[in-house]
């Protein structure tokens, strides 16, 4: 009940020009696709126009666009548009997108083998890259490397924000624990999680899922 009123009490934000999100890190399955997904659907819902990118070359969230409309039996792809690029063009093609001015908001999946250029060239374009993490020793370790690699981004790109996304936390871990772990990181934790949760593992390119949208409400504040 508390959970609905509060979803319903989420406004749209005015971004005046195009930003992009990036999802990045040197750590297979940390949930970079999984946010990206949750947080178009969300940021869509609430009312900003979205385009979101892959540059997984097993196209995995186009395939679940097109599976998701073959099962609804629509023909016609009418929701927020999807695309595919790859490492060696995606900062141009981001650059272009940009200036068009066509959208609010860019969401950037960036696959788990992504090179060190395509790395590079994502943090020159984006206005944020997201860091997805557990609190497992394994995942920090990695998550530790991923933002010292990505620091210097910051000094050629001044408008970058660097942010940390808890994801897969249990439910019950309170927020002060999370930042507790994390606080030794050169980066803005987010002032929220994402818990480990079953309605996550399988998300809509289509349909947001309500839960999530504090989540995406927080984001974009960081990004004002
Ligand atoms: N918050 C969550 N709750 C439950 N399951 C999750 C959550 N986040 C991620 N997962 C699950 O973890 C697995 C890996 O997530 P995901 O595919 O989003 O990671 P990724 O960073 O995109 O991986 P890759 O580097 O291979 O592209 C998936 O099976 C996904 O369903
Ligand atoms: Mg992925």
């Amino acid at each position: 009940m508390f959970e609905h009123w509060f979803t319903g009490s989420i406004k749209k934000l005015d971004l005046n020009m195009t930003k992009v999100i990036s999802f990045i890190s040197r750590k297979g399955g940390s949930g970079k696709t999984t946010n990206a997904i949750n947080l178009a659907t969300s940021l869509n819902k609430i009312g900003y126009s979205v385009l979101l990118v892959e540059t997984d070359t097993n196209y995995t969230l186009i395939s679940s666009r097109k599976l998701e409309l073959f099962k609804r039996k629509e023909k016609e792809d009418i929701y927020f548009p999807i695309m595919a690029s790859e490492d060696h063009r995606i900062g141009e093609e981001i650059n272009q997108l940009k200036e068009q001015n066509k959208f609010d908001v860019i969401i950037v999946d960036s696959a788990g083998k992504t090179t060190d250029k395509g790395i590079r060239e994502l943090c020159l374009e984006s206005n944020m890259v997201i860091i997805t993490t557990s609190l497992t020793q394994n995942d920090l370790l990695v998550t530790y490397q991923t933002v010292k690699d990505l620091l210097p981004a910051k000094e050629l790109n001044k408008d970058l924000k660097l942010c940390i996304l808890p994801n897969r936390i249990h439910s019950h871990t309170r927020m002060k624990t999370v930042k507790e772990v994390l606080k030794n990181l050169e980066a803005d934790v987010i002032d929220t999680y994402v818990p480990q949760r079953k309605v996550y593992t399988s998300p809509s390119t289509i349909k947001a899922e309500k839960r999530y949208l504090p989540v995406a409400n927080q984001i974009v504040k960081k990004l004002k």
